[in-house]
């Protein structure tokens, strides 16, 4: 837990490898417990919510080795299959361990996650298509309990395309008896992620990418090989923090067709853009940024979610004005009043935000809510005149890898203060 302290005026510039897919390797991770041999993951992306997540492996019996961003699991070990309340509360995505657990052992044990500041985040949808697949569920004390005689494939209809939905199925069904549909699946990266790590592990998985997946369940799941995929949100904030210095930035690593709706609004704000070679995209923004159009977060291909708070904070400095409308979480525009302390110009009106741009930002001293709004913060106080002070790194330092060495390596003048008792009577806040 700890404090940016951040002197603004200065560009973000230059060149960086962009670290691995934290959404990416969530579910991977997740994954690993229904391989019957080991595991070898590298690219991870060295952050609170993926060290964490090995905690977990380790805690239910798992081996797991890492050296730097490589890891080795073997997970033939496991001794558990409950995962314990403090464990589910620091890490709402353990949720992916209901499907993987219950696949395996036909059994999970689970605290019920609870929701965070971008929403409730309930997993009414996880339940019911487990329980269309043959799992009888109960939630007591707090606590999910999950049993299955036979998991058996079946059509499911997912009312909206949810990514942990879709990939808590994916987990459970590799070793459905028959086959799976999952009819309005998510179509994010990661979901295609995951799928590629189960295949190379012996699942029978096609279609991922669209929304209608099919899996055909097999009898075992083998060890694998598998490295991540870079992170197309942490490209984005850097994207983000360049244009709004007046930097010009080259990032590596990144997957070009990831990008589409990204890379579309920057462009819309002046922001030019060209790929050399196959992943590395070159960036430069206009003198001043413009904007004059609405942007509104969807499931992918739309403009994600994920991104909405580091555009807010780029809007704050474009010419014109802009409308966003947040239409995936119900709760994602905490970053908006810290903004305006800051001296941006931005109202907002329940799912939706404007923003009229302002000619510059002052430093001042804020609080992080949530990691993406943190983050969007940082990348204001960057632009800002003056210091700026932003509380709350242990939000951003779920998603982002040392944030403030990348952002010091990238020519800003960032500084994280460690302090153990900003926070000290906070309970541990639930995370998304
Ligand atoms: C994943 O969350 C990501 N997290 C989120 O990233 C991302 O914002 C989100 O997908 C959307 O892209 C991880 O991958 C760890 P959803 P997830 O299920 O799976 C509602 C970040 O900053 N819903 O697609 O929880 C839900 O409340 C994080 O890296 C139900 O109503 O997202 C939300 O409104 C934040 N019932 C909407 O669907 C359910 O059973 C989308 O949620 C499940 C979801």
């Amino acid at each position: 837990m700890g404090t940016y302290i951040v002197r603004g005026g200065r560009k973000i510039e230059g060149e960086f490898h962009v670290r691995g897919s934290k959404n990416g390797t969530l579910p991977v991770l997740a994954a690993c417990l229904l391989a019957e041999d080991e595991v070898v993951v590298e690219n991870l992306p060295l952050i609170r919510d993926v060290l964490q997540t090995l905690d977990i492996l380790q805690e239910v019996g798992c081996r797991v080795e890492r050296r730097g961003r490589t890891v080795t699991i073997d997970s033939r070990y496991l001794s558990t299959v409950e995962i314990g309340s403090e464990m589910v509360k620091r890490m709402r995505s353990s949720i992916l361990f209901l499907g993987a657990l219950l696949c395996r052992e036909k059994r999970a044990k689970l605290a019920y996650p609870g929701g965070c500041a971008i929403g409730r985040r309930p997993i009414d949808m996880h339940l019911t298509a487990f329980e269309k697949m043959g799992a009888v569920i109960s939630a007591e004390d707090g606590m999910l309990d999950c049993s299955a005689e036979k998991v058996t494939g079946c059509h499911i209809y997912l009312p909206f395309p949810s990514v942990g939905t879709t990939e808590n199925i994916l987990l459970l069904a590799v070793k459905a008896e028959g086959v799976t549909v999952i009819h309005n699946a998510a179509r994010e990266p990661e979901i295609v992620t995951l799928a590629r790590f189960l295949r190379a592990c012996g699942a029978e998985i096609y279609g991922e990418g669209t929304s209608s997946i099919l899996i055909e369940g097999v009898c075992r799941l083998h060890g694998a090989y598998f490295t991540i995929p870079a992170d197309r949100i942490e490209g984005g904030t850097f994207l983000c923090a360049a244009a709004m210095t007046g930097g010009e930035l080259a990032l590596r690593g990144l997957e070009r067709e990831q990008m589409g709706a990204v890379l579309e609004t920057l462009r819309m704000t002046g922001c030019r853009f060209f790929w050399e070679d196959s992943d590395l995209l070159w960036m430069k923004p206009p003198r001043r940024l413009v904007s004059d159009f609405t942007i509104v977060t969807g499931p992918f291909p739309a403009f994600p979610t994920d991104m909405q708070p580091l555009v807010m904070s780029l809007l704050t400095l474009a010419k014109g004005s802009c409308m966003i409308s947040e239409t995936v979480f119900e709760a994602r525009f905490s970053q908006g009043e810290a903004l305006c302390r800051m001296g941006a110009d931005i109202r907002i009106f329940g799912e939706n935000a404007c923003i009229r741009g302002v000619e510059k930002l002052r430093g001042a001293e804020v609080c992080a809510k949530d990691l993406r709004g943190g983050a969007a913060l940082l990348c204001a106080a960057m632009a800002a005149e003056g210091e700026s002070v932003v509380h709350g790194s242990q939000y951003v330092e779920r998603g982002y890898e040392k944030i403030e060495d990348a952002f010091s390596f990238l020519g800003g003048d960032i500084k994280l203060r460690e302090e153990r008792n900003f926070y000290a009577e906070e309970k541990i806040e639930k995370t998304e």
